[in-house]
């Protein structure tokens, strides 16, 4: 039992509270079970008298739900600091980089892709991440898109099939399109939850991605697509016919899209990636226009080397704030809720009583720091599963 007061601003994302999306409670108290769910989360003053002995004092500090980062791709080797620095005197950003990515991660062996992974999630964890999507999709080939997936699941359960991320240098599409959804997904399906197709300039057409993402359905996995980072394209429109749990970047949209995202009433969410835009030095996606038209916005870091090289879901909220017009009540709502949103969990990214314990208890009195302070270490702790798991509370 772990019992913590003196919260000045509890963010629950528990809408049943009816105090808002985000159901946040001021000058609160949370308690865990010892089965590390939610027991308690309300106002101090009504903590029952049971739980009084052993609470622990946060002196004013805030509490959020974990991060839900639901897109990243931890599974890979070397990096491209080179590439980023050109990019910076000027070159364009395209998809043709992952192939760099691809020839370093086919060098690395297994315990060396774990080391780097493991790297990135504990790097995620200490900024307040406790759950984490992370994709193959620097393999592309059978066995290193397989072995990619065996990493992903040494660091988390959401582990995604993007063995459609490019086309490998050695292959042609059509035959390359086959083996994705043939022998190849034969054997990663068994390693993965989710299938992913980037569907973009440079990657895969709309054709080859509804092939892909069907022949993943019939497989069993769950759907996800990239769409619309690089240019206009249908990627969103057919993921919202194929029911995907979302659609990620949104970051060139017209009234089509957004319409269609919206008539899927929360089914497909979008994703937002604004890191990814951030160090390709492309426009923003418009948040504002997808939330006033009533589409579910999740917010994650995109964490690769080449496009986004970041686990901070802190940053994607200052910028998801400062940048793209979404309030600071939205874009914690985005990275937390909305993240669990878009990996279909109810049982995280918010502190209603039976969800996981995982939470971040914040050095600031509220949650409106995040995007207020950017740039600033906030996050004095992090409970996984009601275990401390980064950083302390002192
Ligand atoms: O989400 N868009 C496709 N994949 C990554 C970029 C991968 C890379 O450049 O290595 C992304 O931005
Ligand atoms: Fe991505």
């Amino acid at each position: 039992m772990l019992v913590l007061t003196g919260i000045s601003t509890l963010v629950t994302n528990d809408t049943s509270l009816e105090r808002g999306k985000l159901g946040i409670i001021e000058n609160a108290a949370l308690v865990v079970s010892d089965d590390n769910k939610i027991a308690f989360a309300g106002e101090a003053t009504n903590l029952p008298r049971e739980y009084k002995s052993g609470a622990i004092d946060l002196n004013g500090r805030a509490i959020i739900p974990g991060f839900v980062d639901s897109h990243t791709h931890l599974v890979f080797g070397g990096d491209r600091a080179e590439e980023f620095e050109a990019r910076m005197s000027g070159k364009p950003y395209t998809a043709g980089g992952i192939r760099t990515t691809v020839a370093a991660t086919r060098n690395s062996n297994n315990d060396a892709l774990v080391a780097n992974a493991r790297r990135l999630a504990n790097e995620a964890l200490h900024t307040g991440t406790t759950t984490l999507e992370t994709k193959s999709g620097y393999g592309l080939s059978v066995l290193d898109e397989t072995r990619s997936l065996q990493v992903a699941n040494a660091i988390t359960s959401e582990t995604t099939f993007l063995g459609a991320h490019v086309v490998p240098a050695e292959s042609q599409i059509n035959e390359y399109v086959d083996l994705i959804c043939g022998e190849m997904l034969d054997n990663c399906a068994p390693h993965a939850k989710w299938i992913d197709v980037f569907c973009d300039r440079g990657a895969f057409e709309v054709d080859h991605a509804r092939a892909i993402l069907q022949a993943g359905a019939k497989a069993g996995l769950g759907l996800r697509i990239h769409a619309n980072q690089l240019q206009h394209g249908g990627g969103i429109q057919l993921g919202v016919e194929l029911g995907v749990a979302s659609c990620d970047h949104c970051t060139h949209l017209d009234s089509g899209d957004i319409d269609a995202l919206a008539d899927s009433k929360g089914n497909t969410v979008a994703t937002l990636l604004p890191t990814a835009e951030l160090c390709t030095r492309s426009q923003f996606p418009d948040a504002r226009r997808l939330i006033d038209a009533g589409v579910t916005v999740a917010l994650a870091s995109d964490c690769n080397p080449g496009s986004s090289y970041t686990t901070s879901m802190p940053l994607a909220i200052s910028l998801a704030v400062l940048n793209m017009k979404m309030t600071c009540d939205e874009a914690v709502w985005s990275a937390t809720a909305g993240g669990a949103a878009a990996l279909r969990r109810s049982d995280i990214g918010n502190l209603a009583v039976g969800s996981h314990a995982d939470f971040a208890v914040l050095n600031s009195r509220s949650h409106i720091h995040l995007a207020y302070r950017p740039g600033v270490k906030l996050v004095d702790a992090v409970f996984v599963r009601g275990q401390l798991a980064a950083g302390s509370l002192r």
